[in-house]
């Protein structure tokens, strides 16, 4: 008998919560009572490799939809990252996906990293930094990157409803998705060399900048993740798995010589699956159906994902992955943070929830499946490379849960930081305020409402709709509400 999808709102002991866990078969690691204090598996400290790290807490990256036209941080882009570095999390991962160029952002409002926007960018890393020192009193251990990217099929650089794709192959459904013709051009080797050169000076200016690292971005269906991918396209950066990741390499061997004392991070997702649409057959009243996946019978053995099974392209295969892994090791790359899928064609694999975005669909499964999905996916590649730094993904879900399944993760060796999304839009300091032995604030938990996805996808900025004072007290709440009605 299929069971019921879990309010976690509505469920107020960690038994209950522990018995739901257990029907729907999943394993989550759960523990009972929150420690406090330094002693906290939250708490502890990550040293390796010369990286040191103060906690076991990172906010992940979280695109922004707020800069200004050319690429500035807004006003509301420095709160975000001022509440960023009162969260006590000593690991900011990328805080959002800054453009390496103009025309590979993902929205017109993306930050972007140039001679122009040096000086912004530099204040937004101090005014994170001064927060952080006066929220908790020090900033020892405060690790800061920036996430480098080129959005490749998703690039909006112009318009926020005008696609401007830049392809690395075709993708028989994404193509169609975005109502490609069969001719659309592929980036040439040459476009992509020149896109590895804006990389490296990207990162020189990171560096220069004060960042501790770069995430060379390779997940979500931006460039580098669809590069690696890229087992249909011929030339030098398709087809072996040697042109796959000659990317990757070339990036990082431009930041070694030009940024000798830059760390290099990578986030990378993991598993994929084929893409996701509502079911119409399960629609109704205007409410959109359950996902279900795209036919992909035709396409076996199916190309055109990494970290998928060939013969099952519903199904992860993380052979791929760890050969992904090891050649990070072998590069002196340590930092790496585990995510999946894509938001714009599986959300529900990527980041789980319960209410979808405007053009996404139904949880075809419950959440938590999802959860526990990336849990074990991190669980299983940490125990093979035990030296690499894991920062692992998808927790918000976890609602009121999440401290007790952060702390049992992490006390198993699951992963060595516990990274946090939605979360940090409406409850930055909720692991903090847990390990201080601070009450929950059950009223500033993310439900996962969607509306930080959908409002963006409209052309509104960046936030949490629903929970953020900020945005209610605004007049954006209203115009969001408009948008709805539509
Ligand atoms: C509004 C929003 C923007 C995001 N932008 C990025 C991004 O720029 N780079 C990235 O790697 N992930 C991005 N993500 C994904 C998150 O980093 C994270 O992996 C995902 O939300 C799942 O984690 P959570 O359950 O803690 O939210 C974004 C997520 C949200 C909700
Ligand atoms: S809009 Fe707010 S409550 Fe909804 S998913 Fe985003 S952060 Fe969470």
């Amino acid at each position: 008998m299929e069971v019921p999808i879990l309010r976690i709102g509505s469920v107020k002991a960690v038994t209950r919560f522990q018995e739901h866990l257990r029907s729907l078969g999943v394993t989550i690691p759960c523990d009972r009572e929150i420690e406090r204090g330094t002693n906290s598996p939250l708490r502890l400290p990550i040293r390796s490799g010369g990286i040191k790290i103060g906690n076991r807490i990172a906010v992940q990256p979280m695109e922004g939809w707020d800069g200004t036209s050319e690429g500035n941080p807004s006003e509301s882009t420095v709160r975000r990252w001022r509440r960023f570095g009162a969260s006590g999390a000593k690991l900011i991962w990328g805080g959002e996906a800054v453009a390496i160029a103009p025309e590979g952002r993902a929205n017109p409002n993306q930050l972007l990293i140039a001679h122009h926007t040096e000086k912004d960018l530099a204040q937004l890393r101090t005014t994170l930094v001064d927060e952080h020192r006066r929220a908790t009193g020090s900033d020892d251990g405060l690790l800061i990157g920036l996430q480098l990217t080129h959005s490749g099929r998703y690039c909006r650089p112009n318009k926020h409803d005008r696609a401007e794709p830049r392809i690395a192959f075709h993708h028989p459904i994404l193509d169609r998705r975005l109502r490609l013709p069969e001719d659309f051009p592929l980036l040439t080797d040459a476009e992509i060399e020149s896109i590895v050169e804006q990389f490296h000076v990207a990162a020189v200016r990171a560096w220069k900048l004060g960042f501790d690292f770069v995430d060379i971005k390779h997940c979500h269906g931006y460039l580098a993740h669809e590069l690696v991918a890229a087992h249909t396209r011929g030339g030098s950066y398709g087809g072996s798995f040697e042109n796959r990741t000659r990317f990757l390499r070339q990036i990082v061997e431009g930041i070694r010589a030009g940024a000798p004392g830059l760390y290099i991070g990578v986030r990378l997702s993991a598993f994929d699956t084929v893409p996701f649409r509502h079911d119409p057959e399960r629609s109704s009243s205007g409410k959109l159906g359950p996902g279900i996946p795209e036919h992909y019978e035709n396409l076996i053995p199916y190309r055109y994902g990494f970290g998928v099974n060939p013969l099952n392209p519903t199904q992860a295969d993380l052979t791929e992955t760890i050969r992904f892994l090891s050649l990070l090791e072998d590069l002196g790359i340590r930092l790496v943070n585990l995510t999946a899928g894509s938001p714009y064609y599986n959300p529900h694999i990527q980041r789980p929830a319960l209410y979808p975005p405007s053009d996404g669909y139904q949880p075809p499964e419950d959440p938590l499946i999802g959860v526990a999905r990336q849990m074990e996916a991190t669980r299983f590649l940490k125990q093979k490379f035990p030296k690499l730094i894991m920062v692992g993904s998808a927790y918000s879900y976890l609602q009121e849960f999440l401290p007790h399944v952060a702390q049992a993760a992490l006390r198993l060796g699951w992963v060595d930081s516990v990274g946090l999304g939605r979360m940090m839009l409406t409850y930055p300091e909720i692991l903090w305020d847990a390990t201080e032995g601070h009450v929950i604030q059950r009223k500033r938990i993310c439900r996962t409402f969607s509306d930080c996805t959908t409002a963006p996808r409209k052309g509104l900025p960046s936030g949490c709709y629903p929970l953020d004072s900020y945005y209610k007290e605004s007049e954006l709440a209203e115009r969001l509400t408009e948008l709805k009605m539509q």
